[in-house]
């Protein structure tokens, strides 16, 4: 059977595993995936291995999505955009990254939306990896006004900087500028860590003025409802977790791997199942 993995460190803990396993056996492919716990020194044989044919595919993840391209033969355009790959897929002997966060985190949050993306006003907070795949993804789908909020202000500006060709449509500010501003914004998203089991209790911003019909979403799956977003539901906005996304971002990766669409109920299913 062919071979994929999970590479990051650590990934003892990853649902990756249990959700691709699953949807292999799913649609009859004679196919595993196991969790890699690799350093950054061993990057490159790890990389070696997928070469040569010794793993077939892998999912990249914390600390190694920006490492990794170093190692790779051809990087995807919107993995470039991203500026990490979280995906690798071998094409006639060549290792080829992409990134399939962004393009997760659209089909997650799509169904939530209106028909006028371009036209809303949109906040991330955060501007770590993940907020990068984001916004990335915003910028793609021809958002005219997103703001990028980050306790450190200097990375915000620097993420923006990076992706945004349009420096009237985009701006960043530090997270309590944009609590004060809040009233402004129809989606809002944390991309940030805050809020992550054990640390549950905590939010990012605090949301006591939101717009009416806000849309408030957390990219965090465990725990399934951050504070941030249990604070958003009291104010009566529509809220996302972040099963939706880590969901879609796997599918797309297996769908790389194997041309075959996953059933992503399925996955989520396995998910929710695993998570308790
Ligand atoms: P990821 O790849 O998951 O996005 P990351 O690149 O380490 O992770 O980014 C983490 C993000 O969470 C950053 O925006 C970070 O803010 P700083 O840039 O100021 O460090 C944010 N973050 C982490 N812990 C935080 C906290 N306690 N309060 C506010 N922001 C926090």
């Amino acid at each position: 059977g062919k071979r994929f993995g999970l590479i990051g460190h650590p990934v003892a803990h990853s649902l990756s595993p249990q959700m691709h396993n699953d949807a292999f056996k799913d649609c009859q492919i004679d196919a595993d995936y196991v969790a890699l716990d690799v350093e950054a020194g061993d990057l490159e044989e790890v990389t070696e291995k997928i070469r040569k044919g010794e793993i077939d595919g892998v999912n990249v993840t914390i600390p190694h999505k920006v490492a990794i391209m170093n190692f790779l033969d051809e990087i995807d355009r919107e993995a470039e955009r991203i500026g990490a790959v979280n995906t690798i897929v071998r094409h006639n002997g060549k290792l080829v990254g992409y990134n399939t966060d962004g393009a997760g985190y659209m089909q997650s949050i799509e169904s939530y939306l209106p028909s006028n993306v371009k036209d809303m006003n949109i906040l991330v907070i955060g501007a770590g990896g993940a907020a990068r795949a984001v916004c990335a993804s915003f910028l793609g789908a021809g958002v005219s006004s997103l703001v990028v909020a980050n306790r450190t202000k200097e990375k915000a500006d620097t993420l923006l900087n990076l992706i945004s060709t349009n420096q009237d449509q985009t701006n960043a500010m530090t997270l309590s500028e944009a609590e004060n501003g809040l009233e402004k914004f129809d989606l809002i998203v944390n991309t940030t860590s805050v809020g992550m089991s054990p640390y549950t209790e905590q939010i990012p911003i605090s949301l006591r003025k939101l717009k009416d019909k806000a849309i408030v979403s957390d990219l965090i799956y465990n725990p399934l409802e951050t504070a941030f977003l249990k604070e958003a539901a009291e104010s009566g906005a529509t809220t996302v977790n972040g099963v939706g996304m880590f969901v879609n971002q796997g599918a797309l990766s297996f769908e790389y791997w194997t041309g075959i669409k996953p059933d992503r109920k399925r996955m989520t299913n396995i998910v929710l199942k695993t998570l308790g």
